[in-house]
């Protein structure tokens, strides 16, 4: 059973090395050092452990634009502990976290080719997918949408996002960890 663990700044080292490891591409740093860092209560990143051996990350965050939804953050199991059936029970918990806090919508953006593993389980746990087409955005990203009540899912409606911004982050983040001699 995935046992989620929220990162602070004691773990927060192991969680940036399985942050990279799931998506050596683009590691955002200084998204989980400002979540650890930050005093808002849904910013927060989990460690999924099995037994004592760390699985997986997950997490949640909200867009300033939105203040019915919470989104699912740095979503993703090891490369070696993938098709256990993990991925599927740290979104759930990660889902039945957010139904105790008090937001409408539990949200997801995904790459349809960089985060094509994904796309299986997030079309059979959310019930809403649509196309993102801000043009002031990075385009070519989906959006799937749940439920956390008894009312019906609404579309996101191309509100935007700034994957942009969280890109640029990513990319600064490694600078940083150069700069203050950490290992990346
Ligand atoms: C997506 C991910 C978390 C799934 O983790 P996992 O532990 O392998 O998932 P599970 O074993 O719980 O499988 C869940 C479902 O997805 C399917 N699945 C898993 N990996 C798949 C793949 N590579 N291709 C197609 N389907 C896949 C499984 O068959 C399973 O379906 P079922 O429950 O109907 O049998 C994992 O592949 C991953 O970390 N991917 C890279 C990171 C990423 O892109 N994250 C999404 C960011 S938006």
């Amino acid at each position: 059973m995935v046992n989620l663990v929220r990162v602070t700044d004691k773990n927060l080292e192991l969680a940036y090395k399985i942050q990279k490891e799931i998506f050596p591409e683009e590691p955002d740093y200084l998204f989980l050092k400002g979540a650890v860092e930050s005093d808002d209560k849904v910013l927060n990143h989990y460690i999924a452990y099995v037994d004592d051996k760390p699985v997986g990350l997950t997490g949640t965050y909200t867009e300033k634009c939105d203040k019915d939804s919470i989104w699912l953050s740095w979503f993703g199991i090891l490369p070696n502990c993938r098709k256990k059936g993990y991925g599927r029970e740290m979104l759930l918990a990660t889902i039945d976290m957010c139904k105790k806090l008090p937001y409408k919508y539990f949200r997801c953006y995904t790459h349809p080719v960089l985060n094509a593993s994904a796309q299986p389980l997030y079309k059979s746990v959310f019930q809403l997918c649509e196309k993102y087409q801000n043009p002031k955005d990075v385009p070519c990203d989906w959006i799937y949408s749940l439920s956390l009540t008894d009312e019906k899912v609404t579309k996101w409606d191309d509100k935007y996002i700034g994957i942009k911004e969280y890109e640029q982050l990513g990319k600064d983040g490694e600078k940083y960890r150069k700069e203050h001699g950490r290992q990346s």
